[in-house]
């Protein structure tokens, strides 16, 4: 800048002294209302007297530093300079172009570089004209970005620069990096564990932000509700709906942890988000006496011969685990009681999965094994217009120790009846609490007296 016509180095030693008076005559033009006389040619710009503060910053732009103030403020006639038009362009004389990616910071975009750097100096790095949050502040609502109660750690200290980029993106929202990227890069120990695991939630996958609000939020962990169902239930509104108007409810739902106590709001090893293998999940709940419920687990381990969705461990075959308008949360009717007017409807449960003509005809040597010959024993037991026996009368959803579910006893009122089943090759007998012991063959029918 030596043999260029300049201002010449400014004397450090004199910066401390008096203040400067000058106007500022329209935009950018610089007027220097002492120095009438001054040709500036080689005379400092920045004396004792005029424009001393410049320089006096801790961090001084390095042509200012240099003293060359007409590299910026082209003189026009003495002690006039041209108007600084176009600063962004300016600036780009000596610094790289700031508006090349895919996304520009709207200021940076239209040349306004001096909103965010002095261009001569100030207190702060890179002549910014604040420090950290602060910056962004003078622009965006900080009551907006730091609203809630819960404020995330790296916007709480004014970082926001780890996460945006200040001039210029290749992602949305001024974003260093992906979204998600971004995120992993200080949870780490989450970018493992997502990793590994075989289900992705949906809005995971999509975005963490989804979700989290990056900045701040009114509710643990920034969400914008209720991270334990209320959340949940604002993108899933059907399942609001199946919870409100079911009529009887799971309370296994509204344990402390709510949704959270079964699914896993990121990723999983089971389908449908489960926390756990499905049975083994209800289990982490049944293995103890509830008011009504029995210790489905304990039951479970005592009786051996567990029906067919059980050994598939899939409750869920049955329950419907978000409540339903069935007696104990069925998927389909299931009668509570032991005497039932005969209608396939109320047994449309198991008949999701069984034969639903089991108990429609009389005579068979095809419908059921529970035959006398060909006298069709569950329609002599099922299907009458009154007292016909529903199925629990002999079976057990879950599991029993007998061949075919046969339960020992039932409950009837207060007594537990037995039933007395022993299964043979080709039929069985029963001691039950109803009638004297009865027997069946279907190869040959029994006549029993
Ligand atoms: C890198 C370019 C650049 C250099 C070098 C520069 N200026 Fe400036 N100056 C500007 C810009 C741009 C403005 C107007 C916009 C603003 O406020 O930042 C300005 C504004 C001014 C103003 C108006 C008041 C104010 O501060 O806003 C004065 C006075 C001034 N400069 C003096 C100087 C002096 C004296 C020097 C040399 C010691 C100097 N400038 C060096 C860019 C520069
Ligand atoms: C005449 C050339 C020139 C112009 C025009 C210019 N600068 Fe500079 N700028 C420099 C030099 C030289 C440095 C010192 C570089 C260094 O220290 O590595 C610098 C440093 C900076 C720094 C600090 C960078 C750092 O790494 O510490 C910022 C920020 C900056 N300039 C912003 C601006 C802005 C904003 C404008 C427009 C108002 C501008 N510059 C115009 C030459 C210029
Ligand atoms: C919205 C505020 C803002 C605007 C507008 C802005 N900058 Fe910056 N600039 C910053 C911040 C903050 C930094 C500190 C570096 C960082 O945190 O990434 C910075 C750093 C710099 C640096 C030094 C470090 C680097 O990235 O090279 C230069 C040079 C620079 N800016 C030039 C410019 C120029 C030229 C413009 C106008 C085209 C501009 N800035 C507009 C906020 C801004
Ligand atoms: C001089 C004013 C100004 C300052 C200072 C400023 N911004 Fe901005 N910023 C804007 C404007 C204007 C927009 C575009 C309008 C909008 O979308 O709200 C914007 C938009 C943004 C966006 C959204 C970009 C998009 O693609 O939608 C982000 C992110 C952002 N700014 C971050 C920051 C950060 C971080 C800082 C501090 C380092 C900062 N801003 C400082 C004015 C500013
Ligand atoms: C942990 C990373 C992170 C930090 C730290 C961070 N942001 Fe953001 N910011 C984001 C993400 C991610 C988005 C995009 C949100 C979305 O897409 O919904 C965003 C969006 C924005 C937007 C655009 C808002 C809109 O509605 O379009 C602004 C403005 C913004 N941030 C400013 C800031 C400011 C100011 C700070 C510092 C106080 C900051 N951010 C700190 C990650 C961050
Ligand atoms: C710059 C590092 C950084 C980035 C980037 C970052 N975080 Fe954080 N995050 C933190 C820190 C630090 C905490 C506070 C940890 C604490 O209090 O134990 C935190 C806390 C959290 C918490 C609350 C955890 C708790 O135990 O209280 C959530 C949720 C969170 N971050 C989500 C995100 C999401 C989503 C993103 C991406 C948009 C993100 N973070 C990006 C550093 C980061
Ligand atoms: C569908 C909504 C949703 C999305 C999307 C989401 N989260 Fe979460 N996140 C939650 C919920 C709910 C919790 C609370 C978990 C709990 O209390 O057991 C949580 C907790 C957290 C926590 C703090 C507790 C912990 O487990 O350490 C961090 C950190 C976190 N999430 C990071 C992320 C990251 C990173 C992403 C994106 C890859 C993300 N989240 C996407 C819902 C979500
Ligand atoms: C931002 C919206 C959103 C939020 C919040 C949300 N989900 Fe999802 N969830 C989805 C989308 C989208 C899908 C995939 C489409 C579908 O199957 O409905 C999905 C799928 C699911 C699935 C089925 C997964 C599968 O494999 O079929 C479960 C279970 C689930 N979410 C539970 C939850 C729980 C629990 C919460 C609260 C912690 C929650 N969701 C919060 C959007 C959301
Ligand atoms: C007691 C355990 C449990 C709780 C608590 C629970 N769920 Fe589920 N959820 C399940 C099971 C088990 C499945 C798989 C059901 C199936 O396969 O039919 C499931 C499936 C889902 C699905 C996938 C769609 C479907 O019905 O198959 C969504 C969405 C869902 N749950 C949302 C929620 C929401 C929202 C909450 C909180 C209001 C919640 N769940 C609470 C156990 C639970
Ligand atoms: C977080 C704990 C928890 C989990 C997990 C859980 N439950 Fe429950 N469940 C309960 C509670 C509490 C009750 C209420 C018992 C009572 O007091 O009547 C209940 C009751 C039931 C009832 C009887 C409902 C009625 O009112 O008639 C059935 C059936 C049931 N659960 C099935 C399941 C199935 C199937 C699963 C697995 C998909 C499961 N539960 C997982 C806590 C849980
Ligand atoms: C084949 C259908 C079916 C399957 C599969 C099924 N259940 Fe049930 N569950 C029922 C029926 C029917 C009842 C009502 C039984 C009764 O009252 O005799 C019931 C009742 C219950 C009850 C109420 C407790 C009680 O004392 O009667 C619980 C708890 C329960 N089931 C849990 C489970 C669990 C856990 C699983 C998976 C291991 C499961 N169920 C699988 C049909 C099924
Ligand atoms: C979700 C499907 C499903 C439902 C609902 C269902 N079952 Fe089953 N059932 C099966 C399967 C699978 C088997 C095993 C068939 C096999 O091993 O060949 C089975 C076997 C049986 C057996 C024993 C058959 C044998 O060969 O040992 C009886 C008895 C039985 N179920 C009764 C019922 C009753 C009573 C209901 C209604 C409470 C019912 N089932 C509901 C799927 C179901
Ligand atoms: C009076 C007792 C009794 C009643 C009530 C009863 N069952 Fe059975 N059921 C049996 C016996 C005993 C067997 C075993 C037949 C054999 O294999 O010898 C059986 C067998 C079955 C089988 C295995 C396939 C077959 O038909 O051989 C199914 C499925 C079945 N029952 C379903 C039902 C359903 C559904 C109901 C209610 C609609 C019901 N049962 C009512 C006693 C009964």
């Amino acid at each position: 800048m030596g043999g260029k016509k300049s201002c010449g180095i400014f004397p450090r030693a004199v910066l401390a002294a008096t203040g400067l008076v000058f106007a500022l005559a329209g935009s950018g033009s610089v007027v220097f209302a002492k120095s009438d006389k001054a040709a500036h040619g080689s005379e400092s710009c920045v004396t004792g007297e005029c424009h001393a503060k410049i320089g006096t910053e801790r961090f001084v732009h390095g042509p200012v530093a240099a003293g060359d103030c007409t590299v910026c403020h082209k003189p026009k006639k003495k002690h006039k300079f041209e108007p600084i038009g176009n600063v962004g362009k300016l600036c780009a004389d000596c610094h790289e172009r700031l508006d090349k990616q895919k996304y520009v910071h709207a200021p940076v975009k239209e040349g306004k570089c001096f909103t965010c750097h002095d261009s001569h100096q100030s207190p702060y790095k890179f002549q910014l004209r604040a420090a950290g949050a602060e910056l962004c502040f003078k622009c965006h609502d900080k009551s907006k970005i730091m609203s809630g109660k819960f404020v995330h750690g790296p916007v709480a200290v004014g970082s926001c620069t780890t996460c945006h980029a200040v001039h210029q993106a290749e992602f949305p929202k001024l974003l260093r990096t992906t979204a998600n990227a971004i995120c992993f890069e200080c949870h780490a120990d989450k970018a493992e564990a997502f990793k590994t695991r075989k289900f992705t939630h949906a809005p995971v996958s999509k975005s963490c932000t989804e979700c989290h609000d990056p900045h701040s939020g009114n509710f643990k962990y920034n969400f914008k509700a209720d991270g334990a169902q209320d959340l949940c239930l604002s993108c899933h509104k059907d399942k609001a709906t199946d919870i409100a108007e079911a009529t009887v409810k799971h309370k296994g739902l509204n344990t402390e942890k709510k949704c959270l106590a079964c699914h896993d709001p990121h990723v999983s090893d089971y389908a449908k988000q489960l926390s756990m293998q499905p049975a083994d999940l209800c289990m982490s709940c049944h293995d103890r006496d509830y008011g009504s419920a029995a210790n489905m687990k304990a039951f479970l381990a005592d009786n051996a011969i567990a029906h067919g969705p059980i050994k598939q461990k899939d409750c869920s075959g049955c329950h419907n685990t978000h409540g339903s308008k069935n007696f104990r949360m069925l998927r389909e009717n299931f009668p509570p009681v032991f005497y039932a007017a005969y209608n396939p409807d109320n047994y449309k449960l198991c008949f999701m999965c069984h034969e639903n003509s089991l108990a429609s005809d009389a005579r068979t040597t095809k419908l059921t094994a529970f035959r006398n010959g060909d006298q069709n024993l569950h329609y002599v037991h099922v299907n009458k217009s009154v007292k016909g026996r529903t199925c629990r009368a002999c079976h057990d959803a879950h599991a029993t120790n007998n061949p075919r579910h046969i339960r020992d006893s039932v409950p009837f009122s207060a007594w537990e009846l037995p039933v007395g089943f022993r299964k043979t090759e080709t039929g069985g007998q029963c001691l039950p609490g109803c009638h004297k012991m009865f027997a069946y063959d279907r190869m040959q029918a029994v006549k029993n007296q």
